[in-house]
């Protein structure tokens, strides 16, 4: 992998170009780039991600993003359409993890711009609604996604971290109990966590919360669009909505298993109160009287009716169908993992399953697997790669290849037992390839975290 991508084929622009290209060229070159990685999670090899990966559908989800990609959803005179739309998600969301069973309060949300924000959101919602005596904490399971750090970081609440049990992957409840303070402003628990896609507790958790008075958010960032489908499959998947007392806010991704297009997801509030705690208002500006209902200001409305579009036109069928696909294609990769003795899936995991190994470096396998084109997860303590299982998975002979390809995995692991493994543990997945290509590319992520800049190759 180039340093730059794609330098050598269509240059650097270092500058505005005195004279704009002509528009067949521009489009060209966005065409051979986007047909050049495509072909990396067409074949169904590449974990999570490309959570559709049906073509017909990005076409007709880029059809309803034209109508309104030029439009402002900040300012809602000139676009009435935005508030139907988001409204719409907003409520279809809440009814879809359990809002109906609420009574006493008035369910809200917000439509974000992906889970991290959603997850920001959330904490800087309960930072500003309760008020405490000294520094706010939440307290969030080890394996709740690192968004939660950062969102404590940004906003200055203290993320208390649970260890989770390294068995069954879910948190310890009853550390969670016995670390709430004064200063504690909500509780954490996934519907599925990042890692391992299991459910925590989340009826215990929800008992704690009562009990202490604090909230407790749920990231279902990863399950929202999914497990309710799952649940009504017949899967045996722990309460983890608005039904279950204690509740008070959840994380739904529609730009995930929603299957709308990157750069959404919902935030749903149990009560308005919160949601409104968080709003942000200058009354006194020279600029006007400006009120932004979340941290964005200007937002695009094409991403709103996209994905508007895609809840509406999938239904309650359409997901339940592709669920149904997901459940069964995971279920029979979990079962070519459980072919061998020498790999452990960790917890009880349902469209996401992630595993280790007791006996050799499970990053042996994966270095053997990307030279198959297979494109998982890699994740530390312990070193466990998982595989999200999306629609792309679901194309006939995938579950065959995969297989297949494990075998020969954990046959090349047995064979470089001992050796140190080229791959390891890194958030989003280091792409197939020669290892100096993988290096390269870890590389470049590093020089692009520690120097916070991107690198432009000089001239
Ligand atoms: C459980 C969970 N929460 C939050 C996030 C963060 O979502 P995003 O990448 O959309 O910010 C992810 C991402 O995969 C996730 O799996």
């Amino acid at each position: 992998m180039a340093e730059f991508p794609y330098a050598e084929q269509f240059g650097v622009n270092r500058t505005l170009p005195e004279d704009g290209f002509d528009k067949d060229t521009v489009l060209s070159m966005l065409s051979t780039m986007s047909s050049a990685e495509n072909p990396k999670w067409e074949s169904g090899q590449c974990s999570g991600t490309m959570y559709c990966g049906d073509h017909d559908h990005y076409d007709f989800l880029n059809a309803a993003f034209s109508y309104f990609s030029y439009v402002n959803a900040l300012q809602r005179d000139l676009c009435p359409s935005s508030t139907k739309f988001e409204a719409e998600i907003i409520a279809m969301t809440l009814d879809l993890l359990g809002a109906a069973s609420l009574s006493g309060t008035e369910p809200a949300g917000l439509v974000t711009t992906g889970g991290s924000s959603s997850i920001a959101h959330a904490v800087l919602a309960y930072r500003e609604h309760v008020k405490t005596p000294g520094r706010p904490n939440m307290i969030k399971p080890e394996t709740a996604h690192a968004a939660f750090a950062k969102a404590g970081h940004l906003f200055g609440v203290e993320m208390q971290v649970a260890p989770v049990d390294p068995w069954t992957t879910l948190v310890d409840v009853g550390w969670v109990k016995s670390h709430i303070d004064v200063n504690t402003v909500a509780l954490v628990g996934s519907a599925g966590n990042y890692g391992y896609g299991t459910v925590d507790p989340i009826e215990e958790l929800g008992q704690v919360a009562i009990e202490h008075g604090v909230g407790l958010h749920v990231d279902a960032c990863l399950g929202g669009f999914i497990l309710p489908f799952g649940r009504e499959l017949g899967y045996d998947i722990a309460p983890f909505d608005f039904s279950v007392p204690g509740v008070t806010t959840i994380s739904a991704d529609t730009h995930k298993y929603g299957y709308a297009l990157k750069g959404t997801s919902v935030l749903c509030f149990a009560d308005k109160a919160l949601r409104n705690d968080q709003y942000f208002y200058l009354t006194d500006w020279s600029g006007g009287r400006y009120c932004s209902p979340g941290m964005d200001g200007s937002r695009s409305a094409g991403l709103i009716a996209a994905t508007w579009a895609a809840m509406v036109r999938l239904g309650r069928s359409g997901y339940r169908r592709y669920a149904k696909e997901i459940y069964a294609t995971s279920a029979a990769m979990q079962d070519a993992v459980r072919q061998h003795p020498s790999l452990r899936i960790l917890g009880e995991p349902s469209f996401l399953f992630a595993f280790t190994s007791d006996e050799f470096d499970v990053y042996l396998v994966n270095d053997f697997l990307r030279t198959r084109g297979w494109r998982l997860n890699g994740q530390q303590y312990p070193n466990a790669l998982h595989m999200a299982v999306t629609r792309p998975q679901t194309q006939p002979g995938v579950v065959e290849r995969w297989a297949l390809d494990l075998a020969d995995g954990v046959a090349y692991a047995n064979e470089h037992r001992g050796e140190a493994a080229q791959t390891g543990a890194f958030y989003g997945g280091v792409p197939g390839g020669p290892t100096d290509e993988a290096d390269a590319f870890i590389r470049s992520m590093m020089a692009l975290i520690m120097d916070r800049q991107t690198s432009i190759p000089s001239a």
